[in-house]
């Protein structure tokens, strides 16, 4: 969008911002993927995007938490996928963008534009070639005291430690609605992590026999999306804050810091404005 310099320009700072974290994790592959798209602008996208998301339902947020459709790998771990990267032409310059059309026969356009407000735009794992495998990671304080006793930081989230998900319960809310997790995405060596929270229910599964989105976009019952209040950026929680129950919040997620309510079991389009991921 705004990357006016001329190639070599372009090559020297984006090859200069990758090198430090390839040389922290020692990968080569890393600066390889960075050459190959050197010559391309690293800023691009935003503007008017429509996004599936869990709804917002009472409080000063503006709209749903974005969705980030799920995947299940052969051994059973669980991850967010990535829309497709693809190299477009904007305003004469090529840049990269991550969009899906028509996500899994849904009808809906999965792009990384959803996930574009809050400065998440700037995180590493918005770039569309950043390298990830895209599995949920666990990480040092879920908040769920039994994620703590499952996992370790770092540790993969996996479909056999939900096999309780139709009684699970911690004293907050009903019990049964369904068991969540919460985790990061993409977000290897990152200075920014991408915060996600995972909730595995019956309801889930029951949407997804009739409604296509649901069906495309979730598994076996789980749904995701990208844990970042709409309202100020806060980080919110399904059943992990006992005044949930105060605001009608108790089988809900719930922001602590202005009370917003967002229902898991609603998946609902949202339109708003995604920012522009920077152009360096
Ligand atoms: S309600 Fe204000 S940041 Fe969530």
């Amino acid at each position: 969008m705004s990357d006016k310099y001329p190639d070599d320009s372009g090559r020297r700072r984006f090859v200069k911002g990758v090198v430090g974290g390839a040389t922290l994790a020692g990968v080569g592959a890393t600066t390889a993927a960075a050459v190959n798209s050197a010559t391309m602008s690293s800023g691009s996208g935003g503007g008017t995007t429509q996004a599936m998301a869990i709804e917002n339902t009472d409080g000063p947020a503006p709209r749903g938490m974005p969705q980030i459709p799920i995947e299940i790998d052969s051994e059973g771990y669980l991850k967010g996928v990535w829309p497709e990267v693809k190299t477009i032409e904007e305003n004469g310059v090529q840049v990269q963008i991550a969009e899906t059309e028509n996500y899994n026969g849904s009808g809906v356009t999965y792009s990384s534009e959803w996930f574009q407000y809050c400065g998440v735009e700037s995180y590493g794992g918005l770039d569309p070639e950043y390298e990830s495998d895209n599995y949920f990671i666990s990480g040092g304080a879920p908040g769920y005291s039994w994620q703590s006793e499952a996992y370790s930081e770092g540790d993969r989230l996996h479909v056999d430690d939900f096999s309780d998900y139709q009684t699970w319960s911690n004293d907050i809310g009903d019990p049964g609605l369904g068991k969540p997790a919460t985790g990061r995405w993409r977000s290897e060596d990152a200075e920014n992590v991408i915060p996600i929270q995972v909730i595995r229910s019956e309801r889930i599964q029951e949407m997804a026999q009739d409604d296509p989105w649901v069906q495309a976009s979730t598994q076996e019952g789980f749904v995701a999306w990208l844990n970042k209040c709409t309202h100020f950026c806060c980080v919110p929680g399904y059943k992990q804050t006992a005044s949930s129950a105060t605001f009608g919040a108790e089988n809900r997620v719930y922001c602590q810091c202005h009370q917003s309510v967002y229902n898991p079991f609603s998946l609902v389009e949202t339109l708003f404005v995604a920012r522009p991921r920077p152009s360096e």
